[in-house]
């Protein structure tokens, strides 16, 4: 056998690491694994955050004692079953799906994780959805994972229905560093996810840093913390 290079035994202990990371922080249960047995046997991409992202979303939840958490962009309900699980049995998490269909498999994943009774999936836009849910605020918790063009105008949203304190995590905001610099503006995609940063960085109210959260180093998380008003 030919021996590896040095870039090939980065990469697999970079891959070793990520499992190991895994298997004693985030394991996936049953319920997890089938979800995404679904979204696949349902036609949904596979672009569902990693375990350790979804551990770190319950950590968060923790951090800011979240009682209602807001997902906007449900996908399969992988992420929302790791966030509904960080909530009290008197808790409640809203995540709101533009597509009729995939909200139907994320209904059957809460279903078969346990979580319906404290997780509800509201169909719609959510340029619609997001100002319907000011009685319901404020939120501990938002978690943005949707079409990246709109994350700016998301994140307006998600400052409006927090408290100090509240947590705000956006998915997919490096994106092999396009959506950290102005190389890649004429994409709509990668312009918004930019914008989100830039936005999180400059407004009074947030304290935010991007991370890197997959085993490739290219994609990762925003995290931001609403501050008190000055
Ligand atoms: C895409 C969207 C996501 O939210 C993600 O995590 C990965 C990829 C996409 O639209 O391609
Ligand atoms: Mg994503």
């Amino acid at each position: 056998m030919q021996q590896e290079t040095e870039l090939q035994q980065q990469a697999r202990i970079r891959h070793e690491v990520e499992e190991n990371l895994v298997q004693l922080f985030a394991i996936e249960d049953e319920a997890l694994r089938t979800t995404i047995t679904a979204a696949r046997k349902a036609g949904l991409p596979a672009i569902q955050i990693n375990p350790l992202q979804g551990k770190l979303l319950q950590v968060l939840a923790a951090a800011c004692n979240a009682q209602k958490i807001l997902e906007i962009g449900s996908l399969a309900g992988y992420s929302g079953i790791w966030l509904a699980r960080a909530l009290p049995p008197t808790g409640r998490l809203i995540t709101l799906e533009v597509s009729p269909a995939h909200a139907e498999v994320v209904q059957r994943s809460f279903e078969q994780a346990g979580v319906a009774d404290r997780a509800e999936v509201r169909v719609g836009s959510a340029h619609e959805s997001l100002p319907q849910l000011v009685d319901e605020a404020p939120f501990d918790l938002v978690f943005i994972d949707a079409d990246k063009p709109s994350y700016p105008h998301y994140l307006d949203w998600a400052i409006r229905l927090s408290r100090p304190g509240s947590i705000i995590v956006a998915d997919n905001c490096i994106r092999a560093g396009q959506a950290l610099s102005e190389s890649a503006l004429d994409d709509q995609g990668v312009a918004g996810l930019y914008q989100y940063n830039l936005q999180t960085l400059k407004h009074p109210r947030l304290r935010a840093i991007a991370l890197a959260m997959d085993e490739d180093y290219t994609d990762g998380l925003n995290i931001a913390v609403v501050l008190p008003e000055a």
